[in-house]
């Protein structure tokens, strides 16, 4: 099949999120200016750029009280956020934690999570989370929307800490066999990393015979 994404799909759904897939989650953390703390996860994310770390996320659609996500106005008053990873073992309290609920409502609490104090930004991060990834934003780019009411927002941000639990590193590397990072597929799917297979590039194949 073909279609110009201008014009409707024909399917029953709207088959690009199944198609770019699958897409890891930034649970993201933040704190407003009063104090609030608020969590939520993301799918429009991943990693930019490694040296330094670059994590990019797309916030869409505005609350159903109205007026942007809590996580995008807390990002754009305070500048800071913590991308904490999900797995496989935290998928229950990450569902839980995306309820469109009104501003006052802690999903840390929702969620049965801990939240605990981050070193260098003021949201805290998830205890219960392997991975946390202190950031401060770089930039909020406007993306084209097909619905003025719909708004797309993008946000850059810089990882200026990260903290990796022991449990998940084997030898001095992250270890897949036991962290599971959870993703997004299509629709309500979902994968998690339960195994790995390796490549060598080509030109690192290269060096490895010349260097024998
Ligand atoms: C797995 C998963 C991925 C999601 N990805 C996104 C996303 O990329 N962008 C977005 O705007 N909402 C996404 N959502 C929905 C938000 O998590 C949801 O709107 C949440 O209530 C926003 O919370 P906030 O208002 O506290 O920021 C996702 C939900 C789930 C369960």
């Amino acid at each position: 099949m073909f279609y110009k994404t201008s014009d409707h799909h024909g399917m029953k759904h709207n088959p690009f999120k199944a198609l770019v897939s699958p897409r890891p989650i930034g649970w993201i953390s933040t704190q407003s200016t009063d104090g609030e703390l608020n969590l939520a996860p993301f799918s429009f994310f991943n990693a930019m750029a490694e040296s330094p770390p670059v994590l990019a996320m797309a916030f869409t659609g505005n609350h159903i009280e109205g007026g942007a996500k809590d996580s995008l106005s807390n990002i754009r008053e305070t500048g800071e956020f913590v991308v904490n990873m999900v797995t496989y073992e935290l998928r229950d309290a990450m569902n839980a934690s995306s309820e469109m609920v009104g501003r006052a409502v802690n999903e840390f609490e929702l969620a049965g999570l801990t939240p605990v104090p981050s070193e260098i930004v003021k949201p805290p991060r998830v205890k219960e989370s392997p991975v946390n990834m202190e950031c401060k934003l770089l930039q909020v780019i406007d993306l084209p929307t097909s619905n003025p009411e719909v708004p797309n927002i993008m946000v850059l941000g810089q990882a200026h800490a990260i903290h990796i639990s022991d449990d998940i590193i084997t030898d001095g590397m992250v270890d897949m066999s036991k962290y599971h990072p959870l993703a997004r597929l299509g629709y309500r799917d979902y994968t998690a990393v339960m195994d790995v297979f390796s490549l060598d590039r080509p030109d690192q194949a290269r060096q490895d015979r010349t260097h024998r």
